[in-house]
């Protein structure tokens, strides 16, 4: 009886090994882009392993070795990076019908009720619900409204700092910027998604409770915002227009939109307006500081224009300085490094190869923004480079600089994003002088630096 099974579990095992070889040969006869060369139910993986040293590194040597559309094999998943503008032009804008799906093989599915949130849905809920979300609350008119809330967190994060030098013995103040930052972006997006203030202990429980489990936490507290806001729905203290009411109305008339699903649609919406415009603050801010001819260059232009009172986001466009500097520092260091995984929904044809049904595709964006091909001197930070030729973040001119992607899957936050870190920015250079402080190991989530409020 054991060697029976023995036997069954062996044949079961070869015969699994000997169909995966033939699924792949018979993948890559389609002439699918180089790469490294894949192993039966593993793919790639021993690969990666072997070769490791983080994304952007990894990323790096694979594209030097097969060039700049590759395919990586995650199990019996064909991965293909693209690390070319023209290529993503062609993907993107072109056939942006056949690569605008999401890759469904991860424990995303989990966290996103089912692939049915914005970042992970196709076809007609992906189109409702980023009609929702521009119409109700990143689009010009939803701005607006919503201006007040971004002035009162554009102060609060000056103040912070300012109170904390006021308490310094020197009258210098050693900040974890970003965490400030996080915090008052923090309790301003609370306020767009639940249209509820929370008191401060809740709020300290919860950035306290936050951490490294960042999604899987705030799926939890959002659960817990999501039954606290039923029990007031349509009372009259609830700040009209936020993001949990516009999903109720949504919830009408759609099947299948229930309560986990609003669930998840609040913590992503959290989780991608906070996340990425602090890291964007604070990788500017530390730019600043290593580049001090550039700091000077800002400040004077904020100093002639605006003088001593509060930048507002309707100074930006008088800032063309400011808005080189902050373009320029999203280029050099990349803060979406490449997009969230796309997937084919038919063969297509791209770049010479052909790219199969359901293969997950990877816009390696900061290749684009580091390649000596399309920018001399990649790694400096010269904000100039964005006077000279009027690039804007969309990439609308070239695809060389793409931060927020492009086509039907781009970020839908690109102006509040825009707004947030060019004021914040503008209005920590005006108040204080910066510096990083030396022999201070960064911590993981932030830079260290020291801030002198600067002499009225
Ligand atoms: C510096 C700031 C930001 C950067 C660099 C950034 C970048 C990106 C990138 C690269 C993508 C992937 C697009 C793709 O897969 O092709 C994305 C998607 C997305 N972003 Fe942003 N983002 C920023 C801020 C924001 C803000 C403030 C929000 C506001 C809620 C936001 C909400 C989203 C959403 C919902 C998606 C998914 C869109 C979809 O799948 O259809 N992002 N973002």
């Amino acid at each position: 009886m054991d060697f029976f099974l023995v036997i069954t579990t062996l044949t079961v095992l070869v015969a699994s090994i000997l169909f995966d070889w033939w699924y792949f040969l018979m993948l890559r006869s389609k002439r699918l882009p180089p790469g490294p060369s894949p192993w039966p139910i593993v793919g790639a993986i021993p690969y990666l392993v072997r070769h490791g040293g983080g994304y952007t590194k990894l990323s790096q040597s694979l594209q030097s070795k097969y060039g700049k559309i590759l395919t990586v094999w995650l199990g019996k998943t064909p991965m293909i990076f693209i690390h070319d503008p023209e290529l993503t032009y062609d993907a993107l804008m072109k056939q942006g019908a056949y690569f605008s799906n999401r890759a469904k093989k991860s424990t995303w599915g989990i966290i996103s009720s089912g692939w049915r949130t914005l970042v992970t849905s196709e076809g007609p809920w992906t189109v409702a619900l980023r009609k929702n979300v521009m119409t109700h609350m990143l689009g010009p008119s939803s701005l607006k409204a919503f201006k007040p809330l971004r002035d009162r967190a554009y102060g609060d994060i000056v103040n912070d700092v300012r109170s904390v030098a006021a308490a310094a013995e020197d009258g210098v103040a050693q900040v974890n910027l970003r965490s400030v930052a996080f915090n008052r972006v923090f309790r301003f997006v609370l306020v767009l998604t639940f249209g509820v203030e929370l008191e401060e202990n809740l709020i300290q429980e919860i950035l306290l409770n936050l951490g490294e489990r960042f999604r899987l936490a705030l799926k939890f507290y959002v659960g817990d915002y999501l039954s606290f806001w039923r029990i007031f729905e349509g009372d009259e203290s609830i700040i009209g227009g936020n993001y949990c009411e516009t999903l109720f109305q949504l919830e009408k008339g759609f099947p299948n939109f229930n309560d986990s699903v609003i669930t998840s649609l609040c913590g992503e919406f959290l989780n991608g307006a906070i996340q990425t415009p602090t890291l964007a603050i604070d990788n500017t801010m530390a730019l600043l500081c290593e580049y001090p001819e550039v700091n000077e260059k800002l400040y004077r232009e904020i100093e002639a224009i605006v003088g001593r009172r509060a930048v507002d986001e309707s100074d930006l466009p008088q800032l063309p300085y400011l808005s080189g500097v902050v373009r320029e520092s999203l280029r050099v260091r990349t803060t979406t490094v490449s997009t969230i995984p796309h997937a084919t929904s038919e063969l297509r044809k791209l770049g010479g190869y052909e790219i199969p049904t359901d293969a997950v595709v990877v816009f390696v964006l900061e290749s684009f923004h580091l390649d000596p091909t399309h920018w001399s001197d990649p790694s400096i930070f010269k904000p100039e480079r964005f006077l000279e030729n009027d690039l804007d973040e969309l990439g609308s001119k070239t695809f060389s600089f793409l931060p927020f992607s492009a086509g039907r899957r781009v970020c839908p936050g690109i102006q509040l994003a825009m707004f947030e870190i060019s004021v914040v920015v503008a209005r920590l250079v005006q108040n204080f002088e910066w510096e990083k402080v030396p022999n201070v190991k960064n911590t993981e989530i932030g830079t260290v630096f020291r801030a002198r409020p600067r002499s009225v």
